[in-house]
């Protein structure tokens, strides 16, 4: 059996909810080889989980300021003709993320000349000439003083057929919980990698980002993924066809380690950022000869990605909250839809709410299904009363809540080798919650091969193992079964800024 077929064979098991699956860190070792061929379009798909919930920012969104509600603008709800699709920008620190995503801006049209020449005036006076436009994204003085994101940028732009966010995640290490946030309310993934000499190799290096973000991204449920070569004008470079195909054979094997069917799941394409070239329109020959393929736009155009089921119970993870006038959450919409008038649960308080206003961007509208960012205004609520991680929720059918759960769990790395044991201690990130979490017993392990539970008694593991165990957290959460709901039930464990395991809950 070929290794795609192999891919496949276990997406079909998967559906069956008696695999794990997961990225596997330990590519270059040969033991794990199998292993890493498991995908699991289970725990690996559909989306969301967790945040470093302080970590959100909606830098180039502005809340509402409106003195008074205004009235619903968008009557025929013409939103819901089109998709709405999250895109979280990944890669290594300096791929040119923030400078991609400013140059969709300014080429879809949000951006205009005037602004442009500010920030290159300003970037200019900070001796940063080429970063004006990162500047569109990167909306804060640290930011553009240190020429890194640092918290994820929020960008709305249109296509044809699909209303995208563009959520531009930081590429520094530092970053990675906020990279996390962004990417776990992410559909879709562009994972930007420079191919200026000795920057690819930088972030595919073990302990680059383009690893890490590539793993993470796949746990969190961002099953597709463009990949963009970027910097292709960079002397080094100079569109080299060569350099393009390094960097595309170099990545396929990776990817694949990673859990994505790369056929399927991942195309490339080369790009700049800077010069705004294969953006919005195809390459010209003059620029590069040998690229024939679609352009950024048509790429992102044309991903499918299945959508959560409007009909199904509503749940809308909180990410943040404000005042004004009432009560406003800002969340994305997992599953269900929304109507203005709606009367709701936030969880896991079980506080009784009616919806007031919705809005997506800065329009009012009636209703709003699943893949939806939204704010909500509502009555019944305190702000002091709501925390991240709280889910408004379906009053009829309300979203569980847990102090335990039973989890398939995939380790990744531990701190220096350590083991994994009962006793273990983690912060525990899913959805928008954040909770420091305990494994409590360790139930069966799971051989990854096979993937069939190992008969023998489990007292610890190592890296690479899987496992399922009992976990606690000390405050009840919001979580669902992964089976019902995969992004309420997905989620990471990260220890002193490192993740350590990805999981699956498959019990509450
Ligand atoms: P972090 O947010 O810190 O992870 O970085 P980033 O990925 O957002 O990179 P950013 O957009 O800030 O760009 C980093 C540097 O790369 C800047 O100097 C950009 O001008 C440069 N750069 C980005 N895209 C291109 C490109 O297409 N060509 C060239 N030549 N330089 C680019
Ligand atoms: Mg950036």
């Amino acid at each position: 059996m070929d290794l795609e077929e192999d891919i496949r064979s276990l997406q079909l098991d998967s559906a069956a909810e008696d695999i794990n699956g997961v990225v596997n860190p330990e590519d270059e070792k040969p033991d794990v080889d199998n292993f890493d061929k498991i995908e699991d379009e289970g725990l690996l798909s559909g989306n969301d989980p967790k945040q470093e919930v302080q970590a959100q920012s909606v830098e180039a969104e502005p809340k509402a300021k409106d003195k008074e509600i205004p009235p619903v603008q968008d009557e025929e709800d013409e939103h819901m003709k089109k998709r709405h699709l999250n895109v979280v920008f990944i890669g290594h620190v300096d791929a040119g993320k923030s400078t991609t995503g400013g140059q969709i801006l300014f080429l879809s049209g949000q951006v205009d000349d005037r602004t442009i020449q500010k920030y290159e005036k300003e970037a200019k006076d900070k001796s940063r000439e080429s970063w004006y436009m990162a500047y569109i994204m990167d909306t804060n003085e640290e930011e553009r003083v240190k020429g890194k994101t640092v918290e994820v940028g929020r960008a709305h732009f249109e296509t044809d057929t699909t209303r995208f966010t563009i959520l531009d995640a930081p590429g520094h290490k530092s970053y990675v919980p906020n990279m996390i946030s962004g990417a776990s309310q992410a559909d879709i993934g562009v994972l930007v990698i420079s191919a200026r000499k000795g920057e690819f190799e930088t972030g595919y290096e073990r302990g680059g980002q383009t690893r890490e973000h590539v793993q993470l991204a796949k746990t969190l449920g961002v099953t597709k993924l463009l990949v963009v070569v970027n910097k292709m004008d960079d002397p080094t470079v100079n569109w080299s066809k060569e350099r393009y195909d390094e960097i595309e054979s170099k990545m396929v094997p990776f990817l694949k380690q990673s859990g994505y069917n790369v056929k399927k799941d991942v195309s490339f394409l080369p790009i700049s950022g800077l010069m705004g070239l294969n953006i919005k329109t195809r390459l010209d020959k003059s620029h590069c000869s040998w690229w024939d393929g679609p352009c950024l736009f048509e790429s992102l155009d044309s991903i499918e990605v299945p959508m959560g089921d409007p009909q199904s119970p509503f749940r809308m993870p909180i990410i943040d909250k404000f005042k004004d006038m009432g009560t406003v959450v800002m969340g994305k919409v997992e599953s269900g839809t929304i109507k203005d008038g709606d009367s709701l649960l936030i969880m896991p308080n079980k506080d009784h709410v009616k919806v007031v206003a919705i809005y997506i961007d800065e329009k009012r509208v009636n209703i709003a299904g699943p893949g939806e960012n939204l704010r909500v205004r509502l009555s019944g609520i305190e702000e002091e009363d709501l925390l991240s991680g709280f889910v408004l929720s379906s009053a009829a059918n309300p979203i569980s809540t847990v102090t335990e759960f039973v989890a398939q769990l995939q380790i990744l790395e531990l701190l220096d080798n350590a083991i994994f044991t009962a006793g273990y201690k983690a912060v525990l990130h899913v959805h928008s919650v954040v909770e420091e979490c305990e494994i409590v017993e360790l139930l069966e392990q799971i051989d990854p091969k096979t993937r069939k539970p190992i008969k023998k008694k489990v007292l610890f593991v190592k890296n690479g193992a899987i496992v399922l165990c009992r976990v606690q957290v000390n405050n009840v959460i919001c979580v669902e079964k992964f089976s019902d709901f995969p992004q309420l039930g997905r989620f990471t464990l990260r220890t002193e800024g490192k993740t350590v395991a990805v999981g699956k809950i498959t019990a509450i």
